[in-house]
């Protein structure tokens, strides 16, 4: 029988990962059947639990339920217990739902295709929300020289960056405060969907630089523009997407699809 596996989100039609994890199957040689299903605001775990009922052996989850899909785990990796959150749910042999977190790995593999190298490199992180939570514990692993982690409300970045001193040299801080130069600044805030700019220092990008959208769209997003205006290797989330779909995948299937044409047929798909 075929394994069903699914994204998890509210709103979800315009999902790309039914399209993602088909290309990966098709691949592989896998054979599953993966599709979108809108869980009800205020019942996932409800849906998690009718989903594998169902046959459902795995599932993808994304916005609002990844602090609800962390809630109902039975076992949490260590990276999603630091996220506080959950991207990627496993049903166990036993029986019992495994929680994991792609995103932060997803970000570290998409910048080594683009040749960033992060040990020791100087890291601004641009948000204290989710998003960013979600990414510091495999950005650390990587062994930077330092994570600066700036956010419009100052205080949120300090607190966050004291959850995450125990793995490296992280600290916190509002933009007024940010100095100095950096190898690399990724921006995890919401700023862009809102077509802002974080005010930021012109003089930020080290020669070399990469600066990292986790957004992307048709079009550059303004932090994007901006980057690119000052010299900066501009790089947006696309390959984030596929790179964190393709760690699902090898958590469910055991198996790793190459990422780089599926994010190329995306990308022209955009
Ligand atoms: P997500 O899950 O996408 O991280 P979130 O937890 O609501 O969503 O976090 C949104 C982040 O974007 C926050 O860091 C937020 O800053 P505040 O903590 O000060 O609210 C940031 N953000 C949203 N809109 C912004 C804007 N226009 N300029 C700068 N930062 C913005």
């Amino acid at each position: 029988m075929t394994d069903r596996y699914c994204v998890f989100g509210n709103p979800i039609a315009h999902s790309k990962s039914p399209m993602i994890h088909a290309a990966f199957a098709e691949q592989t040689g896998e054979d599953i059947d993966y599709t979108a299903i809108e869980a009800p605001l205020d019942d996932f775990a409800g849906a998690w639990r009718r989903f594998t009922a169902e046959g459902g052996r795995g599932a993808n989850v994304t916005v609002p339920f990844k602090e609800q899909a962390f809630s109902l785990c039975d076992t949490l990796s260590e990276r999603a217990r630091r996220a506080g959150a959950v991207n990627t749910l496993l049903l166990g042999k036993d029986g019992l739902t495994y929680g994991d977190t792609t995103d932060g790995v997803g970000l570290v593999r998409d910048l080594e295709h683009h040749g960033v190298s992060l040990a020791g490199a100087r890291i601004l992180v641009l948000g204290a929300g989710g998003a960013v939570r979600g990414v510091l514990e495999p950005l650390l692993a990587a062994g930077p020289a330092s994570v600066l982690v700036a956010n419009r409300t100052a205080a949120k970045a300090t607190a966050l960056a004291a959850d995450f001193q125990d793995l490296g040299a992280i600290q916190g801080s509002g933009f007024e405060a940010v100095t100095g130069q950096f190898d690399l600044v990724v921006n995890g805030t919401s700023a862009s969907l809102a077509g802002e700019l974080p005010p930021l220092p012109a003089t930020l990008f080290a020669p070399g630089a990469t600066a990292y959208d986790m957004m992307y769209g048709t079009e550059p997003t303004v932090f994007l523009r901006w980057a690119s205006g000052l010299g900066a290797m501009p790089v947006d989330g696309l390959g984030m997407l596929v790179e964190q779909a393709a760690e699902s995948f090898y958590q469910w299937r055991g198996k790793r699809p190459l990422t780089a044409p599926v994010r190329e047929s995306l990308r022209r798909a955009l």
